[in-house]
């Protein structure tokens, strides 16, 4: 693996030749792990989704960017814009680190809509020389023709007292006629802290303190903050770096959740249950929602995580964000179901019904590397089942559930080429109600698994050779019989209405 300079990393677009970058698109391009119906970078490092909105007929969709290879570096927006959610226009660089505010990196930040005009609130971040970071929160307003113009100076400059200087991240928000921008932070004890900012004309921020939660020992930092009202509740999602083991969560360092509650923005006090992870797979972060042309709140991830090698990093380009996915809250539990529109890329229609027992390990009849796959758990005797995609002799990514505890797994250590280091060794969830379907979505190199009409979500890279394409089913003992239907999926399908 190459390892970069810190010169290296802070290069500019500027600083390369179109040759070199034509090298590197004409490199990545040969990927045998490129995704067909997901964004990803043409060249570089994808990262957190950022200022999605839908703004006069347009989805705009942008995402951090280190164009020249798969580290995190001078930090871009690169932007598409898309008619559908489904099919999307690459658009190029947004917001690019070309102000003294954000000389390396224009990090993450949000979208809204003032006097009818769209405005982007970003974090920038400016080093000195002895390359202590200083946070400034930026806004920027797209003109008619789609491009950016950035205000002359930071509306936030800097972190209040008693905070470090991880401060990041602005998801803006309207409620009771004011505009809010809630923050991630770290406060001087190293504890994930959020912060809240009011105003009233949309450059003069009043600091109104930090939102208080049930969660003052979790996590050292927390970043890409969203909050909103679903179906009669409040919902605050965050990030949290270096949270610890807990229980069925497994994951220690990096964790993307929620809680849902009531938000008392006066007395700045947030009333909530438990956090809960938003996705029981292997590469989730950095999510953000945003509210679709029918008034649906839709989410999109980053299906990637922080300090993490990827099979694709040699090649000069790692990640892609998630489909996006519609929230809503039904009987106290979080739901998060594919969007509709997503049946655009269907080209085919495979139906079979099948049983699958512990001596007979079902060879489905048919195969594929990026397809959408429901299977309707009909009749179930077995104790556990097993679902294995994109087998061969060699390889296998299982979906594994035992119908006793009802617990969910998904395991890829044997799925091909694994992203470094494993911290887990395998994905755990419990369902909520005993399974009765799952709705799969594979492409080249991803699985995302929706369970029980959006009870749980697993989603998660995976790097397998093109010659695994089998799907089986089995049980552990008892007979399970099953409905599989299957669609090739493909961006270029006939698109329908
Ligand atoms: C999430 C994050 C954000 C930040 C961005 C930088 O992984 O750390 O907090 O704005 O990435 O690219």
């Amino acid at each position: 693996m190459n390892t970069w300079s810190r010169e290296e990393r802070y290069q500019s677009l500027d600083d390369v030749t179109p040759v070199t970058l034509e090298a590197l698109k004409e490199q990545v391009a040969s990927s045998a792990y490129r995704q067909t119906y997901h964004i990803q970078p043409e060249t570089g490092l994808l990262n957190h989704p950022s200022g999605l909105t839908f703004y006069q007929g347009t989805y705009y969709v942008s995402h951090q960017w280190f164009p020249l290879g798969a580290v995190h570096g001078l930090k871009y927006w690169f932007n598409y814009t898309s008619k559908d959610l489904v099919h999307f226009e690459p658009q190029g660089p947004l917001i690019q680190p070309d102000s003294e505010y954000d000389s390396h990196g224009a990090f993450s930040g949000s979208a809204f809509q003032y006097n009818g005009e769209l405005y982007y609130m970003y974090t920038g971040n400016h080093r000195d020389k002895e390359w202590k970071r200083n946070p400034s929160q930026m806004l920027a307003k797209m003109d008619s023709k789609g491009s950016i113009n950035k205000f002359p100076k930071p509306v936030i400059s800097g972190a209040p007292t008693g905070y470090t200087d991880q401060l990041r991240d602005p998801k803006v928000f309207q409620k009771d006629n004011s505009y809010y921008a809630i923050l991630g932070a770290q406060n001087i004890d190293y504890r994930g802290r959020l912060l809240l900012y009011r105003t009233e004309d949309i450059v003069n921020w009043q600091f109104l303190g930090e939102v208080k939660t049930q969660l003052d020992h979790f996590g050292s930092l927390w970043e890409c903050p969203d909050y909103f009202d679903l179906d009669g509740h409040d919902v605050l999602l965050f990030c949290s770096q270096r949270t610890g083991p807990d229980g069925e969560r497994g994951r220690k360092s990096y964790q993307s959740g929620y809680v849902i509650g009531q938000f008392d923005i006066e007395q700045l006090s947030f009333n909530h249950g438990e956090f809960n992870e938003l996705d029981h797979g292997y590469d989730f972060y950095a999510p953000q929602t945003f509210v679709d042309e029918s008034g649906n709140r839709v989410l999109i991830g980053w299906m990637g995580m922080p300090a993490t090698t990827y099979p694709t990093d040699d090649e000069g380009w790692a990640h892609c964000l998630t489909l996006p996915r519609i929230l809503n809250i039904e009987e106290g539990q979080l739901k998060q179901r594919p969007i509709p529109q997503l049946k655009k890329l269907r080209r085919n229609k495979e139906t079979a019904l099948g049983y699958a027992n512990k001596f007979e390990r079902q060879l489905m009849p048919y195969d594929g590397t990026q397809y959408e796959l429901i299977i309707d758990i009909l009749d179930n005797e077995a104790t556990e089942l097993y679902f294995e995609l994109r087998t061969s002799k060699d390889e296998s990514t299982l979906i594994s559930y035992n119908t006793h505890t009802q617990h969910l797994s998904l395991d890829r250590s044997e799925s091909g080429a694994l992203p470094k280091p494993v911290e887990v060794t395998n994905r755990t969830t419990r369902l909520v109600n005993p399974l009765t379907q799952l709705h799969i979505f594979v492409d080249t190199s991803s699985i995302e698994i929706f369970c029980n009409d959006g009870e749980r979500v697993l989603s998660s890279r995976i790097f397998p050779s093109k010659a695994s394409n089998g799907i089986k089913a089995s049980t552990e003992s008892g007979q399970v019989y099953l409905k599989f239907t299957k669609y090739e999926l493909s961006s270029d399908a006939q698109q329908e209405g």
